[in-house]
């Protein structure tokens, strides 16, 4: 296994992927990893939806895009698509799913493979048709789209990370 720290550091947003199916054994250690993140007192608030169905995965994307006002795949064609919702009761909601996002971005980086955080989950989510899905799964509750998570293989060698900036740490 390699170390935490190597691997933030090879991490990159992955915006082209294979058509190689992703295994099930690294789609499972990923949402695994995903509900291991630390969430405010502990309270779980985040949600983790897998979408599977094809028909579900195009309303999304085709919604992403139109939210987003541009023409283009906002998925990047990945195989695997998740989106990660948060319980709003929750003072540290954002919080708590930001963290599942970056914790699955992270597993999937050191199983070798490319992940990306998609944005517009919570305008997605606010629609009928958002809602509609959350009601399909039986959850009730006020939930917030946090960010969808895109993995597969990439397709081409991830860039180099651009140069942290000066001004990131200070010692007080
Ligand atoms: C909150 C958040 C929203 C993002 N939304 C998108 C998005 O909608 N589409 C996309 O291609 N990348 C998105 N990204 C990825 C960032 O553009 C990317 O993390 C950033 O450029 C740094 O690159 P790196 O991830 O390779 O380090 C998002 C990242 C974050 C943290």
């Amino acid at each position: 296994m390699a170390k935490t720290l190597d691997v933030l550091k090879q991490r990159r947003s992955c915006r082209a992927f294979t058509n190689r199916p992703v295994e099930k054994e690294k789609m499972a250690a990923i949402l695994e990893a995903g509900t291991y993140a630390p969430t405010g007192m502990g309270k779980q608030s985040p949600i983790i939806i897998v979408i599977k169905d094809p028909k579900v995965k195009e309303t999304l994307r085709r919604m992403n895009a139109e939210i987003m006002g541009a023409k283009i795949d906002p998925f990047y064609g990945a195989p695997e698509l998740v989106v990660v919702l948060a319980n709003k009761e929750r003072p540290t909601y954002i919080y708590d799913g930001s963290l599942v996002m970056g914790n699955m971005m992270n597993e999937a980086a050191d199983l070798g493979l490319g992940s990306c955080w998609i944005h517009r989950a919570k305008e997605e989510f606010e629609t009928e048709y958002g809602k509609s899905l959350l009601k399909r799964l039986g959850i009730e509750g006020d939930y917030e789209g946090i960010g969808h998570l895109v993995i597969g293989y990439p397709a081409k060698e991830p860039a180099q990370p651009v140069k942290r900036k000066e001004n990131y740490i200070y010692e007080l």
